[in-house]
């Protein structure tokens, strides 16, 4: 039997706290990470669950090193998935400890509050402790300029689906008791980076919960991962949950690519109808179709899709499908429209019945046959 040295009077104890680390191209943060978690747990009988989403930067070997000398250190290594949301919920189902926190893996989140997160979740009946951005005695709303006031007008949308009273629902830092997460596992969605906010959307009774504040950390190595679009992905989240979980998070996205098409087929119209005025508009008008057709495909490729984008030589049949699939959407567009007209409906009640019928056939479709779950 190989012996682990720990030094902290934890060996062979199981955990009692798993520390949930999701990371992406982390590769130089990591080692830093462990060691200054091991310091702040001294009395702890913790460990560590790194979830990387096959980082290129090769982040889960450095942890698997790490991992080959240490048992406190795991490392789940996903294929073909990205999304912080999935990964925490992966490594937290990955747990069998009393308490999980999820924690970023670049440094920035304070590893020393953990002690005081787990003093607070010991106590009675509570069951989540919140670790909350602070800047000089102030909450901030955390992250760059540009980002703080995406996050304020988030954090007014957020009260309206969650029902806790929280400073900062956005967090990435938190402590939880397992069993909780355990019981709402299947009602979380696994896209988006908004885990804290989720799980406090799904929670069938209010939480007894705790804030602690903390310090966010200027990041030091590699680079953040979360750009505007996020800003996106919470308006799809907020209709989500405003919608008894019926709208995919993903719709909100891809309707407002929807929307874009049409701004684009006229811009495309107009131009091809100046620029090729021989042709006549029935070519005009077929042209501008497909160049919206493009338009929303790459963008649904890029945006509503980016966690399985698709790229190289298979966008060609990839948009080939997409096109295909939209033609048929047409006609359950246009069949449904006039239906609802005939019936003696207002014009815009047809139209619009026929506009959103079409936009959920393409975007049932296209999740099937473009944008494939990968498994
Ligand atoms: N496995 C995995 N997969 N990890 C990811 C992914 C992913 O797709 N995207 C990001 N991460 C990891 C990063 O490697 C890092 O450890 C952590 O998740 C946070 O990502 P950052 O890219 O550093 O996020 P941030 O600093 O801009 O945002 C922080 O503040 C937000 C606003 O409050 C995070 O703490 C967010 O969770 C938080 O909501
Ligand atoms: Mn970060």
């Amino acid at each position: 039997m190989m012996a682990f040295q720990q030094g902290d009077g934890s060996v062979g104890k199981v955990a009692e706290l798993s520390v949930i680390v999701p990371v992406f191209n982390e590769a130089e943060n990591v080692g830093l990470l462990v060691g200054l978690v091991a310091d702040a747990l001294q009395d702890v009988a913790w460990e560590l669950i790194f979830v990387d989403d096959n980082s290129p930067d090769g982040t889960a070997e450095r942890v698997k090193a790490i991992a080959s000398k240490d048992p406190r250190v795991r490392c789940i290594r996903r294929v073909g998935r990205r999304g912080l949301s999935g990964a925490s919920i992966e490594g937290i189902l990955a747990s069998s400890a009393l308490y999980v926190a999820v924690m970023d893996g670049d440094l920035q989140h304070d590893e020393r509050i953990l002690v005081r997160m787990l003093a607070l979740i010991r106590a009675t009946g509570t069951d989540l402790v919140i670790a909350t951005r602070e800047r000089e005695g102030h909450a901030i709303t955390g992250l760059s300029g540009k980002r703080s006031l995406v996050s304020d007008f988030g954090r007014f949308l957020s009260r309206l689906v969650i029902k806790s009273e929280v400073k900062d629902p956005m967090s990435g830092f938190f402590m939880i008791r397992r069993e909780l997460v355990e019981a709402a596992a299947p009602k979380l969605a696994t896209e988006g980076f908004k885990i804290l906010a989720d799980l406090l959307a799904t929670a069938d009774r209010p939480l007894v919960i705790r804030e602690t504040p903390y310090v966010f950390r200027e990041r030091q190595h590699g680079e953040s991962k979360l750009d505007a679009r996020v800003a996106f992905d919470y308006m799809g989240f907020l209709l989500h949950h405003l919608t008894g979980r019926l709208v995919p998070i993903r719709f909100f996205l891809f309707g407002l690519v929807g929307a874009s098409g049409v701004v684009v087929h006229l811009l495309a119209l107009k131009a091809a109808l100046a620029g090729l005025p021989a042709y006549g508009f029935d070519v005009a008008q077929t042209l501008a179709t497909f160049v919206a057709m493009l338009s929303n495909f790459l963008l649904n490729n890029g945006l509503t899709y980016r966690d399985r984008r698709i790229s190289g030589w298979a966008l060609v049949p990839g948009f080939l499908i997409f096109a295909a699939s939209c033609s048929i959407g047409v006609i359950a567009n246009v069949g449904l429209a006039r239906l609802i007209f005939s019936e003696g409906q207002q014009w815009w009640v047809a139209g619009l019945a026929g506009a959103l019928t079409g936009a959920v056939f393409n975007y049932v479709t296209s999740g099937l046959l473009v944008w494939r779950k990968k498994s």
